[in-house]
């Protein structure tokens, strides 16, 4: 583990402007007095509200998403620019939600990622395989395909922006957590990708957060094997109490 844990609250499509507002005023009061770092990503409508609550405080701004392009006739989008322009330091890329419901593809992904890195945002970029996938034995293969493409053309530099979050797709929302032996063993396979492009240095430094049903009941556990860095926490983040626990772990 690379320590302060790095535990971050990918809200989703949950929660009215005024839900969003009262959860941020929780976790800052949760985790005020935290070692760790800290995230919330609440929907781009929110975020503007809860970038109010979040200034000044540990907790860092995320967004779930942005778009490929930097401005124009891209309907429904959301550009890197307008998440700057509310406070965003850091953005949640490449989810499997996005992958896999509205098609992202790696190459989108990628695009995104520098754009991000370009105009000074950090970046969760997201990877994990589908249970087809790890029942065909093909776990390893997905992720290093997803992390060399999802990374394509990113200097060793701007790595220092990166935080890669290992998502199996078959443990999120689910309940279903990976052990955490086998969350290990992707995590510190990726961590060998990453020396492969860009040397021990980065490897070493870079955060790899787990995700998928990490909870108040198992984050300490995830959170204790060497290559599992933080969290990213789904439906656990909407609740500031079961966040908070996982917040504190040390
Ligand atoms: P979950 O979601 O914690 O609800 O499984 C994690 C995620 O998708 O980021």
């Amino acid at each position: 583990m690379r320590k302060p844990y790095f535990i971050a609250g990918n809200w989703k499509m949950n929660k009215t402007k005024d839900e969003a507002v009262e959860l941020a005023r929780q976790v800052v009061e949760a985790v005020k007095d935290g070692k760790n770092r800290y995230l919330v990503a609440p929907s781009f409508t929110n975020l503007d509200a809860v970038s109010s609550v979040v200034k000044g405080t540990n907790v860092i701004l995320g967004a779930q998403n942005c778009s490929t392009e930097e401005a124009g006739a891209h309907t429904g989008e959301v550009s890197v620019g307008m998440l700057k322009s509310v406070g965003v330091q850091t953005v949640i890329l490449g989810h499997s939600e996005r992958r896999h419901i509205y098609g992202e593809s790696d190459e989108m992904i990628n695009k995104k990622v520098r754009l991000a890195l370009a105009n000074g945002l950090d970046v969760i970029l997201c990877i994990g395989e589908l249970l087809e996938e790890r029942e065909a034995g093909k776990a390893e293969a997905v992720c290093e395909e997803q992390t060399r493409k999802g990374l394509k053309d990113v200097s060793a530099q701007d790595m220092a922006r990166v935080t890669i979050a290992y998502e199996p797709v078959w443990a999120i929302g689910t309940g279903k957590t990976a052990t955490p032996d086998d969350a290990q063993a992707i995590h510190a396979f990726v961590r060998g990708v990453l020396k492969s492009m860009f040397g021990d240095d980065v490897a070493e430094k870079t955060y790899i957060q787990y995700g998928g049903s990490m909870n108040d009941g198992n984050a300490a556990d995830l959170l204790a094997k060497p290559d599992i860095d933080g969290g990213l926490i789904g439906g656990a983040a909407l609740v500031a109490e079961k966040f908070s626990v996982i917040a504190h772990v040390e």
